[in-house]
């Protein structure tokens, strides 16, 4: 419908100019429309406010000018177009249209809005988690931002391809190396290496790697060492080698426990290490295109016009580099899957990282700017007090997880009402505290800090995974106790059933600017806003004992297949009780 508004716009906006009332060099691009508060329509512009101004009359003549050009074109999906002060333009969709699409939605369940295959790819580089460390409560964000803009290309008819980019290489398996060498190793042979390290957890991995800090700081000559030993490892030495297999081993049965958790499974899992050996033909044409240049013993990419820092190809020891690992997994990707669209859901504090690889792929040529996407989020901070951190270094997210869980617990057994038989009491505290979870994340703009505030998250009546999980659940019950259910005949339909229409109505432009935007809060915002209607419709309208008993089950209907849909885009169950 928005694209439907905005034709009828640029169509009065020419026959103005036509007639000489409106500038010829008007900028057509600069015509929003957008979702006004309730009872002000269903879709509103404030294009007036601006086009006064440049046709010297009040935003309010201006605006009847529009609306009397609108009129002039006929259209049939509206029921009224109103002005309101100080002049804005609101459409209100007729109820035919959205009657129209109710049925539509009934009809086609659960692949309402879906897309037809597009035969275009998309790549989504997230989780990326770290070998050797715990998976942190930041790689949860990319982990959850990146299912859902997964969810919602596949869902709109893209392939979508997602790859975690483990970080498995780099210098600080060197360090690592070294200490469990020293600390665990040094008097053994070889063949029992891998015995002594099956019983290694992470947390003793991230202590030895702690530790080796704190003692290199009074022995310098470790960190040399440590250098010596990831040197080792790029060449392939056997006893490096299998230290590094066996920390890859003990964090991927980790990381498994996680995404088992949160119900996620990642098409791919390529680690840096993989693009070893693919550096050097990067590297060969970085040169030959002329952006590699020596400086200090290292290999750097080098920006023209000074537009981004250098990047270090190759370290002064010929030590392999997170930069030109990057490269070549990017070139890798290019080559393999052929990516219309690249995007990287990695935290904000890598965005320079991010811009430097993004920029030498547009530079040697590989992608255009337009196909490489940052989707850079936010940090995680915790609202004080609300959970301590051990030691207060990194948060762990199994105990965050299982918090969630636990809690989830407690709101069952504390809701009254409660049906829960004791054995479905573990899979529902899941499914709602991972919900909660997913939910307070993916509910705001991935470029915003996330707080934990437990409360919040878990709260029934608020804007919380919660609420909408309870929303489905009580709607579907209700569609199982009418048994029957029949098509309705028209009827008149109250202000609340007219805001629950209007609302599903929008669900397709919803997902469409959710995948275009990166931004899966606009998903959130719009299931939060159906529930509520919902809810408000519920309270004011009986149901079962109506005389629009067949309407109203059918608008009930419709609102659990669009929430069901929404939740799972997001990743997000819906339980069969609550
Ligand atoms: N493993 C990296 C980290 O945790 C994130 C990798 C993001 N993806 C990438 N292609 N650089 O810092």
């Amino acid at each position: 419908m928005k694209e439907k508004i905005l034709e009828y716009l640029e169509k009065s906006i020419e026959s103005l100019q036509e007639e000489g009332r409106f500038p010829a060099d008007f900028d057509l691009a600069k015509i929003k429309i957008e979702y006004p508060d309730y009872g002000r329509g269903d879709y509103a512009t404030g294009l007036a406010l601006q086009a006064a101004k440049i046709i010297k009359k009040s935003p309010m003549e201006a605006a009847s000018i529009l609306k009397e050009e609108i009129e002039k074109q006929q259209p049939k999906e509206f029921e009224k177009i109103e002005i309101a002060s100080p002049g804005f333009i609101n459409f209100f969709v007729s109820e035919k249209f959205l009657l129209k699409e109710m049925e539509k939605i009934l009809e086609e369940g659960k692949d309402y809005g879906r897309g037809k295959k597009n035969g275009k790819t998309v790549l989504i580089d997230y989780s990326s988690v770290n070998i050797a460390k715990p998976f942190g409560i930041g790689h949860l964000r990319s982990t959850i931002i990146g299912q859902a803009i997964y969810n919602l290309y596949e869902f709109l008819g893209w392939k979508a391809i997602g790859d975690n980019h483990l970080g498995d290489w780099g210098t600080q398996y060197g360090k690592l190396s070294y200490q469990i060498f020293e600390k665990k190793l040094k008097d053994l042979p070889l063949k029992d290496y891998s015995k002594e390290l099956a019983g290694l957890t992470i947390a003793e991995l991230e202590k030895i790697y702690v530790d080796f800090h704190q003692e290199a700081e009074n022995n310098p000559e470790m960190i040399e060492s440590a250098r010596e030993w990831f040197k080792k490892l790029e060449q392939g030495d056997k006893a490096a080698k299998t230290i590094w297999n066996a920390c890859v081993k003990i964090s991927m049965e980790e990381f498994a426990k996680i995404y088992d958790l949160l119900g996620i499974k990642i098409d791919n899992a390529i680690g840096e290490s993989f693009y070893l050996d693919k550096t050097e033909s990067v590297i060969k044409e970085a040169k030959k295109k002329g952006f590699a240049k020596q400086s200090q013993g290292a290999l750097i990419f080098e920006y023209p016009k000074d537009d981004l820092p250098p990047a270090m190809l190759l370290k002064s020891d010929e030590a392999s580099t997170y930069f030109a690992r990057d490269l070549a997994a990017l070139k890798y990707r290019i080559d393999k899957w052929k990516p219309e669209l690249f995007v990287y859901e990695v935290g904000v504090e890598q965005n320079l990282h991010i811009r430097q690889v993004f920029l030498a792929a547009e530079l040697l040529g590989w992608a255009e700017e337009d196909r490489l996407i940052h989707v850079a989020h936010g940090l995680y901070r915790a609202s004080e007090g609300k959970f301590s951190t051990r030691k207060g270094q990194t948060i762990h997210l199994e105990e965050v997880l299982e918090e969630a869980i636990m809690r989830a617990g407690k709101l069952i057994e504390a809701s009254e009402q409660s049906k829960i038989l004791p054995e479905e009491k573990e899979e529902l505290s899941k499914i709602i505290g991972i919900g909660a979870i997913k939910y307070n994340d993916l509910s705001q703009h991935y470029s915003k800090g996330i707080i934990f505030d437990w409360d919040r998250m878990l709260n029934l009546k608020g804007n919380s995974a919660p609420y909408l999980q309870y929303t489905a659940v009580r709607c579907q019950s209700l569609i199982n106790k009418a048994k029957t259910l029949q098509r309705p005949g028209l009827c008149k339909l109250s202000l609340e059933e007219r805001a629950v229409l209007g609302a599903l109505f929008k669900f397709s432009e919803i997902v469409a600017e959710a995948a275009k935007t990166f931004s899966p809060n606009l998903l959130c915002s719009f299931a939060y806003e159906l529930a509520q209607k919902y809810n408000l419709f519920y309270e004011k309208c009986p149901i079962l004992k109506s005389k629009e008993k067949d309407f109203r089950l059918s608008l009930t209907e419709a609102v659990v297949q669009i929430l069901g849909i929404s939740l799972s885009l997001l990743g997000i169950k819906i339980p069969k009780k609550m």
